[in-house]
């Protein structure tokens, strides 16, 4: 595997090839984007992986110091699931003058939920994924990238400016990779204490709970009545819920009617001590 740094090595190192599979990722690198790299690798004719912790997206008071660096072990990881080239950007090198430009998403997708609790949340992520693409996309006709599905809302804001920009490039959502317990794998975890590792499995319980308790709920349930309890309860367990919530997949705004057969996903937010943790669960 080659290790590069600035975007010419990038582009010289993918020169010849027609069809990228590429998986972005901030690094402390765990199974479920281990299983991206897997998945994605067979649909392009080289595999790309990015470590960067974009500061961009994290606002002044988030973890964007703390977040954990591993670069070593995350190569060791990609070359031994067949990742050919690593960018490993230095800030200076992604962006070697401030950002000016930006990349702006729809607010109905992008200011709710993770956007409302994380403003500017996506704008950081959709210019970053934007630039990305540009350093390992320009000049081929197409490609695959790869996005884990735990980032529900992050997914779906990529596909649309994808499909808005008319980008080459075939979005594919890999599925949460999950602890024995149940606790989706997230770089975060790291940050949890031995007792809050133990308690941290009760986000994707709750999630589950309400997504049983919505199903079963006769004529057309009142949710926001469920989600309140849903989030008392984990408050009770001494988390700081931000939101507990049962949406429609299609475009994560509540659902109208009867749910009975309509694609429903359950998303929850939560903090734990002083780790925020997120999940999902398609139900
Ligand atoms: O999901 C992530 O790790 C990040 O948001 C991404 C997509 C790599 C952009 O920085």
């Amino acid at each position: 595997m080659q290790i590069v740094h600035t975007i010419a090595q990038l582009r010289q190192q993918l020169g010849g090839f027609k069809r990228p599979a590429f998986v972005p990722t901030m690094g402390n690198l765990h199974e479920g984007h281990i299983a991206l790299v897997r998945q994605a690798r067979p649909l392009g004719d080289v595999t790309v992986s990015s470590i960067f912790v974009n500061r961009l997206q994290f606002a002044p008071h988030e973890d964007f110091d703390s977040y954990p660096r591993t670069l070593d072990a995350d190569a060791r990881r990609l070359e031994a699931a067949g990742c050919d080239v690593l960018f490993a950007p230095r800030e200076k090198d992604l962006y070697p003058e401030p950002q000016t430009f930006k990349v702006h998403p729809a607010t109905d997708l992008s200011d709710m939920l993770e956007g409302h609790f994380r403003p500017g949340f996506f704008i950081g992520v959709s210019t970053v994924v934007m630039k990305l693409f540009s350093c390992v996309f320009a000049g081929v006709p197409g490609g695959v990238a790869a996005f884990g599905k735990k980032d529900y809302q992050q997914v779906m804001v990529v596909r649309r400016m994808v499909q808005q920009f008319a980008l080459p490039i075939e979005i594919l959502a890999g599925e949460t990779q999950r602890a024995e317990d149940g606790l989706a794998l997230s770089s975060r975890n790291s940050y949890l204490t031995a007792a809050e590792r133990q308690e941290a499995v009760h986000l994707s319980q709750a999630l589950r709970a309400l997504g049983e308790t919505a199903r079963a709920a006769a004529g057309v349930p009142d949710l926001s009545a469920l989600e309140a309890q849903a989030m008392q309860a984990l408050a009770r367990r001494g988390w700081k819920p931000d939101y507990l919530t049962v949406r429609r997949r299609a475009d994560l705004m509540p659902p109208h009617g009867p749910l009975a057969d309509q694609p429903l996903v359950v998303l929850g937010a939560a903090k734990l001590g002083n780790t925020r943790l997120i999940d999902n669960l398609e139900i």
